[in-house]
């Protein structure tokens, strides 16, 4: 097994909150990384003793030879856990967007000319793209992702979509109920009926999440408790899509359900905030979107004053989102959302890993995935501080640097 200590972390984001500091912040920190998984977190000067294994206290490094990464007095943070993104698909929206910049508003119909796109997109071709932006998450520090499916709508495509994401990640959604496609614009039912059955059936296999796009021009809120009932009874777990472009029902779909998590979130009543507050479903904010189609940014302090418990994604798809930077994420959310940058690192990462109910990344400490990342930088304030700046230095994942 391989062993590396990572020392003289000038600040370490451990998420093992403490009162007072969800971050659960160390100073003058190490880190030590045994195969896949941490090992031990402590002082520097408490690692020195791994330095020197003559010392009675040294536990085992199981007699590999230890790699020693001097973080000079740098930050670590836990990989970065992007739990909502549409990274399988075909073609490019970039006219779209030009347009948009000049007035034309944002519309859930703009996925289907993605759908088109996709449809016509070999395996091969839609495989090389996905790990082009494997490469560009890991470059950014983004360790776990999760990618839906939601651009084939049909039961081919779908499952085809679903196959190849899964080939890149464990956390694959099938999000059949993204948009009606043309071919059923005036077979609303059958295409629910469609998704609900044939597809469910294929796409199941390949996938842990059902999520639906409850919106109006997507799905109403009565397909969408149907579609979400129909792949719960296939064993994957709801996530929801709801209250993006206005005021809908699909914040209240969600928490009735136990979603792991209701995605964007914009726009919310007292009663939906007052749901999510007493609920364990996450609300996953998405504030790419609303830089790239120049809507309104959801009111996260609002969120979290009440209690819920917030995540930041990328939501990189290429309508509404075209980016899949974590840090730029949590450099609006602090800028343009007011959480502090604290509570943005964290929804980042800790948050990410709830919307995901995955109990094995997301923070660091013993047990947890190796998954870190350390920054060119003193604090994760400067995640915020100096947007757009690359201050990923090193990732790890599993242990392994990428
Ligand atoms: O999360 N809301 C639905 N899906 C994407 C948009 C996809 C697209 O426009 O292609 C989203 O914003
Ligand atoms: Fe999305």
């Amino acid at each position: 097994m391989t062993a590396m200590l990572i020392t003289d972390i000038g600040e370490l984001t451990t998420n093992v909150g403490v009162p007072g500091d969800p971050c659960g912040t160390m100073t003058d920190a190490a880190v030590l990384v045994e195969g896949a998984r941490i090992a031990w977190v402590g002082t520097a000067a408490e690692a020195r003793r791994f330095l020197h294994p003559s010392a009675s206290d040294a536990p085992e490094i199981g007699g590999a030879p230890l790699e020693v990464v001097d973080a000079g007095g740098r930050a670590v943070v836990p990989g970065f856990v992007d739990s909502h993104t549409h990274l399988v698909f075909g073609g490019d929206r970039a006219d779209e967007f030009a347009a948009r910049m000049s007035g034309t508003p944002y519309a859930a119909g703009g996925i289907r000319r993605t759908v088109a796109a996709t449809r016509a997109a070999s395996d091969d071709e839609l495989r090389r793209r996905l790990a082009g932006f494997v490469a560009e998450l890991h470059a950014q520090g983004t360790t776990t992702f999760e990618i839906k499916t939601g651009y084939g709508l049909t039961v081919h495509d779908e499952a085809r979509l679903a196959r190849l994401a899964s080939e890149v990640t464990s956390e694959v959604t099938f999000l059949g109920a993204h948009v009606v496609p043309a071919e059923y614009a005036e077979a609303r039912d059958e295409y629910v009926e469609l998704v609900c059955g044939a597809m469910l059936e294929r796409c199941a296999p390949h996938s842990r999440w059902i999520d639906v796009f409850c919106e109006r021009g997507a799905f109403t809120p009565d397909e969408s408790r149907r579609v979400l009932a129909a792949g719960i009874a296939h064993g994957l777990l709801p996530r929801v899509h709801g209250n993006q472009l206005g005021p809908g029902d699909g914040v209240q779909i969600a928490v009735a359900l136990g979603a792991a998590s209701v995605d964007h979130c914009t726009y919310l009543d007292e009663a939906d905030v007052a749901a999510l507050a007493g609920s364990d479903t996450v609300a996953t904010l998405l504030p790419g979107v609303e830089f790239s189609t120049r809507q309104p940014y959801p009111d996260a302090r609002r969120l979290i004053d009440a209690g819920v418990t917030v995540a930041l994604a990328s939501d990189c798809n290429p309508g509404s989102s075209f980016t899949s930077s974590m840090p730029l994420m949590i450099a609006l959310a602090v800028r343009e959302m007011r959480m502090t940058p604290a509570e943005a690192v964290w929804a980042a990462t800790a948050g990410g890993a709830r919307a995901l109910r995955r109990d094995d990344v997301g923070a660091i400490a013993p047990r947890m995935r190796a998954d870190l990342v350390l920054l060119d930088a003193p604090t994760r304030v400067h995640l915020a501080y100096r947007p757009g700046v690359p201050l990923v230095d090193a990732v790890w994942k599993d242990g392994v640097r990428l």
